[in-house]
């Protein structure tokens, strides 16, 4: 994993952005020279992937983000001449040599995935709780208001402060609640002496479930609310790919689970491998394809079928199957099956992976392998069959697409709570994962917290990626200190609705009752 300074980031987005400027001028003068097809995603252009078509230029199109990861496979470094000709000869520029740029949705907003999920579906029962009492009434508001319009300076410091949260390994296990990921969380919804929330968004590379179902199931298990606009899965940003491809085939999670998370992102021809196998059995020998399956997939001629590219969006529920069709997908002409490619690279379709993780910690007392180690599998396999490395792109954490859309996201999502649409100045990330959570936060400039609940079981510090505000036994120490720090040491995580604050300002020497 190359490291990089904040500098060479910035330096290279910017150069990044006036060559992606000069070549989108470029382009739209061909086509409206018409030179071009005139078709927006025919348009070839030179931003280190050649073939990779530059979507309309509208306010809400994609931006592109310069890759921090390199495009080529990392195979070699787990292989021991398991290649038979590891060739160099054949990396020239590409169809496949985009992994230059991610794009990423232009739109803060993800409106058409919007919508809040209460833990018990009634917003009253996410008002801070104390044990064995009722709700706080919502007279609370209007108290901390008061409080707030007391306490100007502390109101402002809070108002410039953000968390990320990772989630896996952080605030849960697979299904089960890491118990001071709740009352974190409760903390930041306005358990604290300001009564304030305090933003904070979720940055997981979890993913397989369209955010809504995904948000909704979170609120239940960490019984506080969460918004899919403060909530992004390692696949969210590559909704920007819609306009870049017209049929893909989307592979991993449950049943057709990501083919509705495609279709939610408007990609308009979605093919999933179980499509593939009802259309030809014979393409996945070992594969048991149940009478369910047969009637639930969507068979076509795929001989006569371009994919144009491959979304790898979730983790695979069969890797047999799925390697082989996506192998046979790599080394066929243009994503056409049935056909076998004559140059492997020229003409092999580009395929993305929506996030890099080789380990995910589950309810499995050591943690279970995920998409990084599939994606690992796939790329030594490809070398060993045709002697040339794979390209591919890779999003998710520590990608910095992903944390630029999630400056975006952050920044809406102040909008919403605080109506000031702007990025606070103190951001912690806080994460169980060196290499993507902390190593990402790092590279972004953020404050970051390693937590002991997850992949991490460290000394000190993670030698590699050491976490820069430290590292915490769990994720409410880690808020905690984080709090701390911006607010006082004496800052109270609790909100107290007996006070009254009109006698409790600064000023206040008397203490009442109400
Ligand atoms: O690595 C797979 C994924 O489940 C990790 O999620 O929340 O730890 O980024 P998260
Ligand atoms: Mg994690």
């Amino acid at each position: 994993m190359p490291m990089f300074e904040d500098y060479d980031l910035v330096q290279a987005s910017e150069k990044q952005d006036k060559q992606d400027k000069q070549v989108r001028k470029t382009a739209s003068m061909a086509n409206t020279n018409g030179n071009g097809n005139g078709a927006d995603h025919a348009v070839e252009h030179h931003l280190g992937h050649d073939s990779l078509a530059i979507p309309g230029e509208h306010d809400d199109g994609p931006i592109e983000v310069p890759a921090s990861r390199s495009s080529i496979s990392e195979a070699a470094k787990y292989m021991h001449n398991l290649s038979a000709t590891p060739s160099m000869k054949e990396r020239r520029g590409s169809r496949n040599s985009f992994g230059s740029t991610l794009p990423i949705p232009r739109s803060k907003r993800q409106s058409r995935l919007s919508s809040v999920h209460y833990p018990d579906g009634d917003e009253a029962l996410t008002r801070p709780t104390r044990p064995g009492m009722p709700p706080v009434q919502p007279s609370r508001a209007i108290l901390a208001s008061q409080v707030q319009s007391v306490e100007v300076e502390k109101v402002k410091k809070a108002k410039n402060m953000a968390f990320a949260f990772d989630i896996d390994g952080v605030l849960v296990h697979g299904d089960r609640l890491i118990p001071e990921g709740r009352r974190a969380l409760e903390i930041l919804n306005g358990d604290n002496e300001l009564g304030i929330r305090i933003p904070h968004i979720f940055l997981t590379n979890g993913s397989g479930k369209p955010e809504q179902a995904r948000c909704e199931q979170l609120a239940k298990i960490l019984q506080n609310p969460v918004n899919t606009e403060q909530f992004i899965q390692s696949h969210t940003p590559m909704s920007a790919l819609a306009e870049y491809y017209h049929t893909v085939l989307v592979v991993g999670g449950e049943g057709y689970k990501c083919r509705e998370v495609a279709e939610k992102y408007g990609f308009k021809d979605i093919v999933v491998p179980n499509d593939i196998v009802a259309s030809d059995p014979s393409i996945a020998p070992y594969r048991v394809f149940t009478e369910e399956e047969r009637a639930s997939s969507r068979p076509r001629d795929f001989t006569k079928v371009n994919i144009e590219a491959i979304m790898v969006f979730s983790d695979s529920r069969d890797y047999a199957t799925d390697m082989q069709i996506i192998m046979d997908l790599l080394r066929s002409e243009n994503g056409r099956l049935g056909t076998m490619a004559k140059d492997p690279v020229s003409q092999r379709i580009p395929i993305y992976f929506s996030q890099g993780d080789l380990l995910c910690p589950t309810e499995h007392w050591t943690p279970r392998m995920s998409q990084g180690a599939f994606r690992i599998g796939l790329e030594a396999m490809y070398r060993a069959l045709t002697g040339t490395d794979l390209e591919r792109v890779v999003y998710g954490k520590p990608e910095t697409a992903t944390y630029k859309y999630a400056d975006e996201v952050l920044a809406s999502w102040m909008e919403q709570l605080h109506g000031e649409e702007r990025l606070p100045e103190n951001i912690y990330m806080i994460g169980d994962n060196p290499a993507s959570d902390i190593i990402g936060g790092n590279m972004y400039g953020w404050n970051t917290c390693l937590v002991r609940t997850g992949v991490f079981q460290g000394g000190d510090n993670d030698e590699n990626n050491p976490a820069n505000f430290g590292v915490f036994p769990n994720v409410l120490e880690a808020v905690q200190t984080a709090l701390r720090k911006q607010l006082g040491d004496d800052f109270k995580m609790h909100f107290d609705d007996r006070i009254n604050p009109v006698l409790h300002g600064d000023a206040a020497d008397a203490a009442a009752i109400i």
